[in-house]
């Protein structure tokens, strides 16, 4: 008979299967009228585990814009961008952007992890060195890996260490963090990043997916809360799934590495250009972003009232100022267990294991948005609490 995975493949499912490490997924559910809640099996739960930061996901201007793009104009772009699939949507939005972020061009993309990897591919030629982050995103240090020889990465966080790495490379040098980090919430030290670059002429590449339409003027992202301008960076990745509550991604690139990308840019080249309405509706997110500050205030009251109360509760948190809140655990059955216990009591919170995080640092990835009220954060803590308690946390 066929075997469709070999040895070591089957044996790999097998180890993980019964581990805290297993992954399942789970079918979910929302109503766009409570963008706070998810429901699973028919059970309703306050969540506590989404990147729709804003709530814009639900929100009735961005919704309107994607029924009348597709309306008008149909659902699928129909082709890749060189081909036909690149429309007026798609030229409205790009020009959108260069405006929001003040840079010279934008590219679109699918997702956040083909912009990652389109970017470190086409940029990282023979004579360049890599200097990633340590916590960087599976896509770059994915893209990274598949460049033999030509990565290095820094501890997280660590200038001296970036500083060393950077007097060990060669003459062409690139940089690449996340201006936001996705499972510690900790935000990287852009300007200092960026005057380091300067004084070894190297490139900076910032993965900005959780800063963008939160940090910032507007929401204009993490190099511009920096004091920096994003048109500084010879790279600069936006995602649209997170705070602006649709799908896709952006690079912003300086216009002669657009020009590069269009002719050499395998990932851009190659695959069907993102749909007419999402591209409308990302556009409309981005006006609601500039016209309405009050969810961007709303997040930020969210935050410090859960810093607050954790505070209030014992709860030891770690320096994360963003919608991104971790609580970590001794072991990765600790965080299960507690996220278990918050299930129970009707909160989404998903523990998040090693291999995703590093050994000995299994977490719940507490985030907070703009839909949450008051009162659930204040239930999410009197929870919280009971859980650490019960499973020993050292957080
Ligand atoms: C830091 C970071 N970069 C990139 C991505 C990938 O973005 P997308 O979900 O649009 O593929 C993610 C998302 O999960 C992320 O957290």
């Amino acid at each position: 008979m066929k075997q469709h995975l070999n040895r070591q493949q089957k044996q790999a499912v097998e180890q993980r299967r019964g581990t805290h490490q297993f992954r399942q997924r789970q079918v979910i559910k929302r109503d766009s009228d409570s963008p706070q809640y998810l429901w699973v099996d028919g059970k309703k739960y306050l969540n506590f585990s989404s990147n729709d930061y804003l709530g814009f996901s639900c929100h009735p201007a961005i919704i309107q814009s994607w029924q009348n793009a597709a309306m008008s104009e149909g659902l699928g772009s129909g082709g890749s961008p060189l081909i036909t699939g690149y429309h007026a949507a798609h030229a409205s939005l790009e020009e959108t952007l260069c405006d929001f972020l003040n840079v010279q061009d934008v590219l679109l993309f699918n997702c956040g992890f083909s912009a990652n990897q389109a970017f470190i591919k086409t940029m990282v030629s023979a004579e360049t060195t890599l200097i990633q982050d340590k916590l960087n995103h599976a896509s770059m240090i994915d893209a990274g890996m598949a460049l033999p020889g030509q990565m290095k990465r820094f501890r997280h966080n660590d200038l001296a260490h970036l500083k060393q790495r950077l007097l060990q490379s060669g003459s062409n040098k690139l940089i690449a963090t996340e201006g936001v980090f996705s499972m510690d919430g900790d935000v990287a030290p852009i300007s200092e990043i960026f005057d380091l670059a300067d004084e070894h002429q190297a490139c900076v590449y910032i993965d900005d997916a959780h800063g963008f339409g939160v940090l910032g003027l507007q929401g204009c992202g993490s190099i511009s809360a920096a004091g920096k301008q994003t048109h500084e960076a010879t790279g600069y990745m936006a995602t649209f799934g997170k705070a602006l509550g649709t799908s896709g991604a952006c690079l912003a690139l300086p216009s002669d590495v657009k020009e590069y990308f269009i002719q050499f840019c395998r990932p851009y080249i190659y695959s069907t250009a993102m749909s007419i309405p999402q591209a409308a509706a990302t556009q409309t997110a981005i006006e609601v972003l500039q016209k309405e500050s009050e969810h961007q205030q709303k997040l930020s009251e969210n935050i410090q009232t859960f810093r607050k109360l954790a505070k209030q509760a014992g709860l030891s948190l770690m320096n994360a100022s963003s919608a991104i809140q971790p609580v970590i655990f001794q072991t990765d059955e600790q965080a299960k267990t507690a996220s278990q216990v918050l299930k129970r009591a009707g909160l989404w919170c998903h523990a998040v294991l090693p291999p995703t995080v590093p050994a000995g640092s299994a977490r719940l990835r507490v985030t907070i948005t703009a839909s949450h009220q008051e009162a659930d954060i204040q239930q999410l803590i009197s929870f919280l609490s009971e859980a650490v308690h019960d499973t020993f946390c050292i957080g």
